[in-house]
Protein backbone atom coordinates (compact mmCIF):
# COMPACT_ATOMS: atom_id res chain seq x y z
CA UNK A 1 0.00 0.00 0.00
CA UNK A 2 1.28 3.62 -0.96
CA UNK A 3 -1.34 5.45 1.75
CA UNK A 4 -3.40 4.33 4.58
CA UNK A 5 -6.83 5.60 4.13
CA UNK A 6 -9.06 3.04 5.54
CA UNK A 7 -9.63 0.21 6.81
CA UNK A 8 -11.39 -0.70 4.13
CA UNK A 9 -8.55 -1.38 1.79
CA UNK A 10 -6.43 -3.52 4.25
CA UNK A 11 -7.03 -7.53 4.19
CA UNK A 12 -6.14 -9.93 7.07
CA UNK A 13 -2.68 -10.45 6.92
CA UNK A 14 -2.26 -6.88 6.00
CA UNK A 15 -3.27 -5.98 9.24
CA UNK A 16 -1.77 -8.92 11.43
CA UNK A 17 1.71 -7.53 9.88
CA UNK A 18 1.16 -4.43 11.16
CA UNK A 19 0.22 -5.29 14.44
CA UNK A 20 3.16 -7.74 14.79
CA UNK A 21 5.32 -4.59 14.14
CA UNK A 22 3.20 -2.53 16.49
CA UNK A 23 3.82 -5.35 18.86
CA UNK A 24 7.39 -4.68 18.84
CA UNK A 25 7.36 -0.76 19.10
CA UNK A 26 5.28 -0.98 22.02
CA UNK A 27 7.92 -3.17 23.84
CA UNK A 28 10.32 -0.58 22.31
CA UNK A 29 8.02 2.51 24.01
CA UNK A 30 8.84 0.72 27.55
CA UNK A 31 12.39 0.83 27.42
CA UNK A 32 14.47 4.09 28.71
CA UNK A 33 15.51 4.45 25.19
CA UNK A 34 12.99 4.79 23.07
CA UNK A 35 14.52 5.65 19.61
CA UNK A 36 14.72 3.80 16.12
CA UNK A 37 15.93 4.93 12.94
CA UNK A 38 13.06 3.51 10.41
CA UNK A 39 12.11 7.14 9.33
CA UNK A 40 15.49 8.92 9.22
CA UNK A 41 15.88 10.91 6.71
CA UNK A 42 12.59 11.79 6.10
CA UNK A 43 10.25 14.83 6.75
CA UNK A 44 6.64 14.38 8.59
CA UNK A 45 3.79 16.91 8.06
CA UNK A 46 0.82 16.91 10.59
CA UNK A 47 -1.94 18.86 8.81
CA UNK A 48 -5.07 18.64 11.61
CA UNK A 49 -7.77 20.28 10.60
CA UNK A 50 -10.07 19.26 13.28
CA UNK A 51 -9.55 19.01 16.94
CA UNK A 52 -7.08 16.52 18.14
CA UNK A 53 -5.16 15.74 21.70
CA UNK A 54 -4.36 11.86 21.15
CA UNK A 55 -4.15 11.07 17.55
CA UNK A 56 -1.92 14.44 16.83
CA UNK A 57 0.29 13.80 20.16
CA UNK A 58 0.86 10.02 19.09
CA UNK A 59 1.37 10.77 15.51
CA UNK A 60 4.18 13.31 16.21
CA UNK A 61 5.65 11.19 18.82
CA UNK A 62 5.83 8.16 16.83
CA UNK A 63 7.47 10.70 13.92
CA UNK A 64 10.33 11.63 16.50
CA UNK A 65 10.72 7.94 17.92
CA UNK A 66 12.04 6.82 14.53
CA UNK A 67 13.99 9.78 13.46
CA UNK A 68 11.90 11.82 11.00
CA UNK A 69 11.70 15.70 10.72
CA UNK A 70 8.47 16.50 11.96
CA UNK A 71 6.50 19.63 11.52
CA UNK A 72 3.25 20.23 12.88
CA UNK A 73 1.07 22.44 10.94
CA UNK A 74 -0.92 25.05 12.38
CA UNK A 75 -4.03 25.05 10.61
CA UNK A 76 -5.49 27.74 12.59
CA UNK A 77 -3.25 30.02 11.47
CA UNK A 78 -2.37 28.80 8.51
CA UNK A 79 -3.69 30.53 4.98
CA UNK A 80 -6.53 28.25 4.77
CA UNK A 81 -7.93 31.30 6.92
CA UNK A 82 -7.61 33.31 3.85
CA UNK A 83 -9.14 31.09 1.61
CA UNK A 84 -6.57 28.82 0.12
CA UNK A 85 -8.06 25.72 -1.07
CA UNK A 86 -7.37 22.50 1.09
CA UNK A 87 -5.80 20.91 -2.34
CA UNK A 88 -3.69 24.51 -2.86
CA UNK A 89 -2.70 24.25 0.42
CA UNK A 90 -1.35 20.13 0.08
CA UNK A 91 0.05 20.83 -3.48
CA UNK A 92 1.89 23.61 -1.69
CA UNK A 93 3.37 21.61 1.07
CA UNK A 94 3.94 18.37 -1.51
CA UNK A 95 6.57 21.21 -3.13
CA UNK A 96 8.72 21.22 0.16
CA UNK A 97 9.37 17.13 -0.41
CA UNK A 98 7.43 15.33 2.56
CA UNK A 99 7.52 11.69 2.76
CA UNK A 100 4.52 11.13 5.09
CA UNK A 101 1.81 13.54 5.18
CA UNK A 102 -0.85 12.77 8.20
CA UNK A 103 -4.30 14.45 7.85
CA UNK A 104 -7.01 15.35 9.73
CA UNK A 105 -10.16 16.89 7.89
CA UNK A 106 -14.09 17.39 9.37
CA UNK A 107 -15.42 16.07 5.77
CA UNK A 108 -15.86 12.36 4.80
CA UNK A 109 -13.47 11.69 1.74
CA UNK A 110 -11.12 14.74 2.24
CA UNK A 111 -8.23 12.52 3.30
CA UNK A 112 -8.65 10.47 0.11
CA UNK A 113 -9.11 13.52 -2.40
CA UNK A 114 -5.73 15.10 -1.22
CA UNK A 115 -3.99 11.82 -1.21
CA UNK A 116 -4.32 11.58 -5.29
CA UNK A 117 -2.92 14.89 -5.69
CA UNK A 118 0.59 14.83 -3.71
CA UNK A 119 3.66 12.43 -4.18
CA UNK A 120 4.14 10.98 -0.66
CA UNK A 121 2.28 8.76 1.60
CA UNK A 122 -0.72 10.03 3.23
CA UNK A 123 -2.15 8.58 6.74
CA UNK A 124 -6.15 9.32 7.20
CA UNK A 125 -5.87 10.40 11.21
CA UNK A 126 -9.70 10.89 11.21
CA UNK A 127 -12.27 12.20 7.95
CA UNK A 128 -15.61 13.37 9.22
CA UNK A 129 -18.24 10.35 9.53
CA UNK A 130 -15.87 8.05 7.27
CA UNK A 131 -12.99 6.13 8.51
CA UNK A 132 -9.91 6.60 11.34
CA UNK A 133 -8.03 3.87 10.20
CA UNK A 134 -5.60 4.38 13.25
CA UNK A 135 -7.90 4.05 15.36
CA UNK A 136 -9.11 0.77 15.00
CA UNK A 137 -5.56 -0.89 14.68
CA UNK A 138 -4.56 0.84 17.91
CA UNK A 139 -8.07 -0.92 19.69
CA UNK A 140 -7.42 -4.41 17.70
CA UNK A 141 -4.07 -4.27 18.86
CA UNK A 142 -5.09 -3.26 22.84
CA UNK A 143 -7.54 -5.77 22.32
CA UNK A 144 -5.29 -8.60 21.41
CA UNK A 145 -2.98 -7.91 23.91
CA UNK A 146 -5.91 -7.96 25.93
CA UNK A 147 -7.38 -11.19 25.19
CA UNK A 148 -4.74 -12.95 23.92
CA UNK A 149 -6.69 -13.63 20.48
CA UNK A 150 -8.64 -11.39 17.97
CA UNK A 151 -10.64 -13.79 16.17
CA UNK A 152 -14.06 -15.14 17.70
CA UNK A 153 -14.70 -12.48 20.41
CA UNK A 154 -17.93 -10.55 21.21
CA UNK A 155 -17.68 -7.26 20.72
CA UNK A 156 -20.47 -4.49 22.05
CA UNK A 157 -19.48 -1.09 20.09
CA UNK A 158 -22.16 1.33 22.16
CA UNK A 159 -23.79 5.15 21.47
CA UNK A 160 -23.61 6.95 18.78
CA UNK A 161 -22.19 5.37 16.18
CA UNK A 162 -24.10 6.84 13.30
CA UNK A 163 -21.57 9.35 13.19
CA UNK A 164 -18.61 7.98 14.11
CA UNK A 165 -15.50 7.24 11.90
CA UNK A 166 -13.82 5.08 15.33
CA UNK A 167 -16.98 3.00 15.32
CA UNK A 168 -16.85 2.69 11.04
CA UNK A 169 -13.46 1.59 11.01
CA UNK A 170 -13.74 -0.80 13.95
CA UNK A 171 -17.02 -2.61 12.70
CA UNK A 172 -14.65 -3.53 9.25
CA UNK A 173 -11.44 -3.88 10.97
CA UNK A 174 -13.32 -6.39 13.67
CA UNK A 175 -15.22 -7.84 10.72
CA UNK A 176 -12.50 -8.93 9.04
CA UNK A 177 -10.77 -10.49 11.71
CA UNK A 178 -13.95 -13.11 11.93
CA UNK A 179 -15.27 -11.67 15.50
CA UNK A 180 -18.96 -11.15 16.47
CA UNK A 181 -20.19 -7.75 16.62
CA UNK A 182 -22.98 -5.87 18.52
CA UNK A 183 -24.10 -2.24 18.09
CA UNK A 184 -26.18 -0.77 21.07
CA UNK A 185 -27.58 2.27 21.12
CA UNK A 186 -30.98 4.69 20.41
CA UNK A 187 -32.01 3.69 16.86
CA UNK A 188 -31.80 7.42 16.02
CA UNK A 189 -27.90 6.83 16.60
CA UNK A 190 -27.68 3.95 13.84
CA UNK A 191 -26.53 4.39 10.32
CA UNK A 192 -29.48 3.83 8.27
CA UNK A 193 -27.08 1.25 6.12
CA UNK A 194 -26.89 -0.67 9.21
CA UNK A 195 -28.13 -3.48 7.79
CA UNK A 196 -25.62 -4.16 5.19
CA UNK A 197 -22.88 -4.40 7.86
CA UNK A 198 -23.64 -7.92 8.98
CA UNK A 199 -23.58 -6.99 13.02
CA UNK A 200 -26.46 -7.78 15.28
CA UNK A 201 -28.13 -3.96 16.62
CA UNK A 202 -29.90 -3.54 19.92
CA UNK A 203 -31.73 -1.04 21.86
CA UNK A 204 -31.35 -2.40 25.36
CA UNK A 205 -27.95 -2.47 26.91
CA UNK A 206 -28.99 -5.39 29.55
CA UNK A 207 -29.64 -7.36 25.98
CA UNK A 208 -26.93 -6.11 23.84
CA UNK A 209 -24.03 -6.27 26.30
CA UNK A 210 -24.96 -10.18 27.68
CA UNK A 211 -21.92 -12.15 27.51
CA UNK A 212 -19.54 -9.97 25.33
CA UNK A 213 -15.60 -9.66 25.90
CA UNK A 214 -14.90 -6.67 24.97
CA UNK A 215 -17.17 -2.73 25.46
CA UNK A 216 -16.45 -0.03 23.25
CA UNK A 217 -18.38 3.13 24.51
CA UNK A 218 -18.09 6.14 22.21
CA UNK A 219 -18.62 9.50 22.62
CA UNK A 220 -21.75 11.90 21.69
CA UNK A 221 -20.69 13.86 18.61
CA UNK A 222 -22.64 16.61 18.65
CA UNK A 223 -20.57 18.72 16.73
CA UNK A 224 -21.59 15.98 13.85
CA UNK A 225 -25.64 16.18 14.92
CA UNK A 226 -25.92 18.99 12.61
CA UNK A 227 -29.53 20.16 14.62
CA UNK A 228 -31.07 16.58 14.61
CA UNK A 229 -31.58 14.30 18.08
CA UNK A 230 -29.63 15.79 20.60
CA UNK A 231 -30.75 13.39 23.65
CA UNK A 232 -30.66 14.82 27.29
CA UNK A 233 -27.44 13.81 29.35
CA UNK A 234 -28.82 12.24 32.07
CA UNK A 235 -31.76 10.32 30.34
CA UNK A 236 -28.53 9.30 28.03
CA UNK A 237 -26.64 8.08 30.68
CA UNK A 238 -29.61 6.66 32.42
CA UNK A 239 -30.07 4.33 29.20
CA UNK A 240 -27.28 3.96 27.60
CA UNK A 241 -24.24 5.01 29.87
CA UNK A 242 -21.69 2.38 30.88
CA UNK A 243 -21.29 2.08 34.96
CA UNK A 244 -20.67 -1.27 36.76
CA UNK A 245 -24.14 -2.18 37.03
CA UNK A 246 -25.17 -2.32 33.12
CA UNK A 247 -21.45 -3.86 32.86
CA UNK A 248 -22.24 -6.72 34.98
CA UNK A 249 -24.60 -8.40 32.01
CA UNK A 250 -20.92 -8.78 30.09
CA UNK A 251 -18.36 -11.56 30.97
CA UNK A 252 -16.69 -11.29 34.29
CA UNK A 253 -13.77 -10.23 32.19
CA UNK A 254 -15.02 -8.37 29.86
CA UNK A 255 -12.54 -5.15 28.76
CA UNK A 256 -13.97 -1.67 28.65
CA UNK A 257 -12.96 0.32 25.98
CA UNK A 258 -13.07 4.19 24.73
CA UNK A 259 -11.31 5.98 22.22
CA UNK A 260 -11.39 9.34 23.68
CA UNK A 261 -11.99 12.13 24.74
CA UNK A 262 -14.82 10.97 26.96
CA UNK A 263 -17.33 12.43 28.47
CA UNK A 264 -17.82 11.65 31.94
CA UNK A 265 -21.16 10.47 33.10
CA UNK A 266 -22.22 10.66 29.87
CA UNK A 267 -21.80 7.84 28.05
CA UNK A 268 -19.16 6.26 31.13
CA UNK A 269 -19.25 6.24 34.62
CA UNK A 270 -16.30 8.29 35.66
CA UNK A 271 -15.14 5.71 38.24
CA UNK A 272 -15.56 2.61 35.90
CA UNK A 273 -13.41 4.37 33.38
CA UNK A 274 -10.50 5.04 36.19
CA UNK A 275 -11.00 0.88 37.10
CA UNK A 276 -7.57 -0.51 36.04
CA UNK A 277 -9.08 -4.09 36.21
CA UNK A 278 -11.54 -3.43 33.78
CA UNK A 279 -10.98 -0.46 31.80
CA UNK A 280 -7.95 -0.32 29.23
CA UNK A 281 -8.78 3.40 28.11
CA UNK A 282 -4.95 4.31 28.63
CA UNK A 283 -3.66 0.96 27.32
CA UNK A 284 -5.18 2.07 24.17
CA UNK A 285 -3.66 5.38 24.32
CA UNK A 286 0.02 3.65 24.88
CA UNK A 287 -1.00 1.25 21.91
CA UNK A 288 -1.98 4.22 19.28
CA UNK A 289 2.04 5.63 19.27
CA UNK A 290 2.97 2.16 18.48
CA UNK A 291 0.32 1.39 15.97
CA UNK A 292 1.65 4.42 14.26
CA UNK A 293 5.36 4.15 14.95
CA UNK A 294 4.23 0.80 12.64
CA UNK A 295 2.12 2.06 10.59
CA UNK A 296 4.40 5.06 9.16
CA UNK A 297 7.22 2.67 9.19
CA UNK A 298 5.63 0.34 6.79
CA UNK A 299 4.55 2.97 4.46
CA UNK A 300 8.39 4.45 4.35
CA UNK A 301 9.07 1.05 3.37
CA UNK A 302 6.87 0.65 0.41
CA UNK A 303 8.02 3.77 -0.63
CA UNK A 304 11.50 2.89 -0.58
CA UNK A 305 10.36 -0.12 -2.79
CA UNK A 306 8.60 2.17 -5.30
CA UNK A 307 11.39 4.64 -5.55
CA UNK A 308 13.94 2.24 -6.23
CA UNK A 309 11.70 0.62 -8.61
CA UNK A 310 11.77 3.48 -10.67
CA UNK A 311 15.39 4.18 -10.16
CA UNK A 312 16.56 1.12 -11.22
N1 LIG B 1 -9.48 9.10 19.66
C1 LIG B 1 -9.14 10.24 19.04
O1 LIG B 1 -9.09 10.34 17.80
O2 LIG B 1 -8.85 11.26 19.90
P1 LIG B 1 -8.42 12.76 19.46
O3 LIG B 1 -9.60 13.36 18.77
O4 LIG B 1 -8.03 13.46 20.75
O5 LIG B 1 -7.24 12.63 18.52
Amino acid sequence: HRHLLGIEQLNQQDITTLLDLADKYAELNRQPEKHGDALRGLTQINMFFENSTRTQASFEIAGKRLGADVMNMAMQASSIKKGETLIDTAMTLNAMHPDLLVVRHPQSGAVDLLAQKVNCAVLNAGDGRHEHPTQALLDALTIRRAKGRLHRLSIAICGDIAHSRVARSNIMLLGKMENRIRLIGPPTLMPSQVADFGVEVFDDMAEGLRDVDVVMMLRLQRERMDGGFIPSEREYFHRYGLDAQKLGAAREDAIVMHPGPMNRGVEIDGTLADDINRSVIQDQVEMGVAVRMAAMDLLAQNQRAARSAVAS
